[in-house]
């Protein structure tokens, strides 16, 4: 760990750690609205902009963080003991080290992820934002929600925001120890609210957006005006969900994503998420905006397509793309 980053978890954790506990704790996976791409930070992993999304209901992740009596740390992730040098173990035990800060503190942690397969979404943002409240409670601490979210930030961007249900910003912050960019719940409820995944993406796994987004910055020319833009789209996102104003949410996430894609693709090497076949649903979609429907599309650092929409769009929605899985981010899933 760098000592500024060290210095955070000081900041914010007892100088020592007690022994642990069995807690277990869930965080809702989240699809930005207005996407954070560009690091001003990579160490601290401070966001060049805001950000603003929408998180997925009952679809994200479980995780169980307990002692381990055997003395060694071991992780499992959905029911299958996982080596110690898997990618998977290596993060999740980086990450519980951030926490331990030397501490001989052996941990066994037990993840279950509730996405289905067929959405082919990332479980980053949950799995770290779940890991984050197990093991504040295993170890007993009592940070406030904000600071919770400022250290999930460590081991995702976009985990900082999946702390909470419904629409969550997380705030650049301007200082340089980043102790002011986190997240926080927006308190506007929209029953209403539905997104449509349509997964196009069933190829070998694409780059991560880690290493997408630092080509991007190293290497575009249009990225220059990336930061602004995305600053006042976030903002004007915001006031849209306030407002109760569909059309202008809808067309203002839609416009801040394909901004967010032409950063990539005007990168040297281009760096393209999108598929053929993404183009075409974005196709589909415009043709039947034309028609009168009243839906629009963001994606992130792959190639599948979500749909966000108002209940009663969701008829149409099905008939037009009947592979899509649908999700309400404000159903009963989203209260517990
Ligand atoms: C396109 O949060 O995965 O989904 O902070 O490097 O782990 P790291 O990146 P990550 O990036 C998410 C990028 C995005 C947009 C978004 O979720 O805002």
């Amino acid at each position: 760990m760098t000592d500024r980053a060290r210095a955070i978890f000081d900041a914010v954790l007892p100088a020592r750690l007690p022994e642990p506990v069995a807690f277990s704790a869930a965080a809702p996976s989240n699809i930005a609205l207005s996407k954070y791409w560009g690091k001003r930070d990579a160490r601290l992993n401070l966001p060049l902009n805001s950000s603003l999304s929408i998180s997925l209901a009952e679809w994200g992740t479980t995780t169980r963080v307990g002692p381990a009596y055997d003395g060694t740390d071991a992780v499992w992730l959905n029911g299958a003991r996982l080596g110690p040098e898997t990618g998977f173990t290596r993060k999740v035990v980086a990450f519980a080290d951030r926490f331990r800060r030397g501490q001989t503190l052996p941990l066994h942690v037990v993840t279950e992820n509730t996405i289905p397969t067929a959405a082919g979404l990332a479980s980053s943002a949950s799995g770290f934002a779940a890991l984050t409240r197990a093991l504040a409670g295993s170890f007993g601490l009592d940070l406030a929600e904000d600071r919770l979210s400022m250290l999930a930030r460590f081991g995702s961007g976009s985990a900082t925001r999946s702390l909470w249900h419904g629409f969550v910003r997380w705030e650049r912050g301007a200082r340089a120890d980043g102790s002011d960019s986190f997240a926080r719940p927006l308190p506007e409820i929209w029953p209403e609210f539905r997104i449509a995944i349509i997964r196009v993406d069933t190829g070998p796994k694409s780059r991560s957006s880690r290493d997408g987004m630092g080509h991007t910055v190293a290497t575009s020319p249009l990225f220059g005006q990336w930061p602004a833009q995305a600053e006042a789209d976030c903002t004007a996102i915001e006031a849209a969900i306030r407002d109760r104003d569909f059309p202008r949410l809808g067309a203002l996430a839609e416009a801040n994503a394909l901004a967010m894609h032409a950063t990539m693709i005007a990168a040297r090497p281009a760096l393209c998420y999108l598929k053929p076949e993404s183009w075409q649903v974005l196709g589909r979609l415009r043709a039947a905006r034309q028609d009168g429907l009243e839906a629009y599309a963001t994606m992130d650092a792959g190639a599948n397509v979500k749909l966000i929409f108002l209940e009663d769009s969701t008829p149409r929605i099905a008939e037009l793309f009947p592979e899509a899985v649908i999700v309400e981010p404000f159903g009963a899933a989203a209260t517990v």
